[in-house]
């Protein structure tokens, strides 16, 4: 395939550094092998993540010109309130800084110390924010998402039978909530359709169970609907928006992916209680209601970028981006998930590496080599991010190991992707020299952001 034709031209440049090979090997070593701990300046093209990294319009940088800065009721926060209720069709919001503070917010008024939240996948910070106040997250997506092979349209959708059989296992009051992520990250980017979302509603109600969802890649997943599921081939994006939403109670939302903005997250629901109850509790956390530690600057800047990441062409040129990548690496056999996700493209690094044990990082390994490699910046997404079992201590082997390259949103051109999968195939022709890592330094909680490693022999 072509790269797509992007549905915008360039109007500010930023320039970047481009580190050269011995800089490379000694910032990733002064780095502990953790990509998360290279600085910018050393990094030539950062796939990292899409979170925050996304270059705002001139719509949005002229919106925030017009940031009300009061510390109370910013007509910005009108803006925003409104935007949600005709993009995702939710009555109540609360703004917090960023995703993980509507997770705190909505997470630990829902869950009770013992309580179980059945989630599709499990996100880092999603696991964590359930463990806090006492519970624990567990997976009930398909089968097939664990097999970076398999090439279901809709690898995000809820097992039914997995579902059923923890409500089995621990009783129906041990069940704290139903949590569903579109677009799911730590699968690969892959989707949920609206068939499984309309069961879920029905499986639920059975029940009496609440479902939220976690929204934040929620208009890549409604591209996906569009492009796959009967029927929707031609409805408005809002439209699909709009009717994934009124399948759940509420849903946590990180604005730094899909809003295209580079700060900023809400919760949002139709149930008064939860409104009222997380509604108080940001004042503690995150700020006043009407501002949840954004600037209004930055809620002008959220409302818009919600409704232009809602745009069709957008998300088409978007999301045939980060497959242009992933077509650009399949050709030259390089084992990726398939099919190609929403914002990355995910090695499998097992596949990539297997002289490596687990023990030996392969992921990680594989992430820091490619750096090492062209100054491509990526992540680890598998057993580092998993962490260790909470009662046994040990460390959890997810089947995925993956290394993810994150696309962010209308930065890069075709061209810089061109760039990463060469580089990415011509360490792939000289992965039997890829030596592991061993773990030197880790931190308690989200230990993959700041955990340091050393080179081991071959
Ligand atoms: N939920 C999902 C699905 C996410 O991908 C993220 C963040 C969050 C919640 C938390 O939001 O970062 O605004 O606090 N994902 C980033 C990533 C960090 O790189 O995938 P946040």
């Amino acid at each position: 395939m072509k790269g797509p034709v992007e549905p915008f031209k360039i109007k500010v440049i930023e320039h970047v550094g481009m580190p050269d090979e011995k800089r490379r090997t000694e910032a990733i070593r002064e780095a502990g092998y953790n990509t998360f701990l290279l600085k910018s300046e050393d990094v030539f093209i950062d796939l990292l993540t899409d979170s925050g990294t996304s270059a705002m319009s001139d719509n949005q940088w002229a919106g925030m010109m017009i940031g009300d800065e009061a510390y109370a009721g910013a007509r910005n926060f009108y803006h925003l309130e409104k935007a949600i209720q005709d993009i995702l069709g939710y009555k109540y919001m609360v703004p917090t800084h960023q995703g993980r503070g509507a997770e705190h917010l909505m997470y630990s008024h829902l869950v009770k110390p013992g309580q179980i939240v059945p989630r599709n996948m499990y996100f880092t910070t999603s696991k964590l924010h359930v463990e806090l106040p006492g519970g624990t997250m567990v997976d009930c997506i398909i089968d097939e998402a664990h097999d970076p092979e398999n090439e279901h349209p809709f690898k995000g959708n809820v097992d039914f039978k997995k579902l059923q059989g923890y409500i089995d296992e621990y009783g129906i009051d041990k069940i704290a909530f139903v949590n569903i992520e579109q677009d799911v990250n730590m699968a690969g980017g892959q989707p949920v359709s609206m068939e499984n979302l309309r069961k879920l509603r029905e499986f639920c109600d059975d029940y009496k169970l609440k479902i939220i969802y976690d929204a934040t890649r929620s208009s890549e997943n409604a591209y996906f609907i569009r492009e796959r599921e009967k029927g929707y081939e031609n409805t408005p994006i809002i439209e699909i928006l709009r009717e994934m939403m009124s399948y759940s109670d509420g849903c946590i939302y990180s604005s730094k992916k899909d809003c295209l903005v580079n700060i900023g997250g809400f919760l949002a629901t139709n149930d008064k209680e939860i409104f009222e109850a997380t509604r108080n509790m940001v004042v503690v956390y995150e700020g006043l209601h009407t501002y949840g530690g954004m600037a209004g600057r930055d809620m002008e800047a959220l409302a818009r970028g919600l409704k232009e990441g809602a745009e069709y062409k957008y998300l088409k040129y978007r999301i045939n981006q980060v497959r242009y990548l992933g077509s650009l690496l399949m050709d030259a056999s390089v084992p990726i998930v398939k099919p190609t996700g929403g914002h990355a493209v995910f090695l499998n690094a097992l596949k990539f590496l297997p002289h490596l044990s687990r023990e030996k990082w392969p992921a990680q390994t594989l992430a820091a080599a490619i750096y090492e490699d062209s100054g491509v910046r990526s992540m680890e997404r598998g057993a580092i991010s998993k962490g260790r079992d909470k009662v046994t201590g040990e460390n959890i082997f997810p089947k995925l190991e993956l290394v993810r390259l994150t696309i962010p949103r209308r930065v890069y051109t075709n061209t810089h992707m061109e760039y990463t999968a060469d580089s990415v195939i011509n360490l792939y022709e000289k992965r039997a020299e890829i030596a592991g890592l061993r773990m030197v330094y880790e931190p308690k909680y989200l230990r993959f952001f700041q955990a340091r490693f050393e080179k081991i022999d071959l």
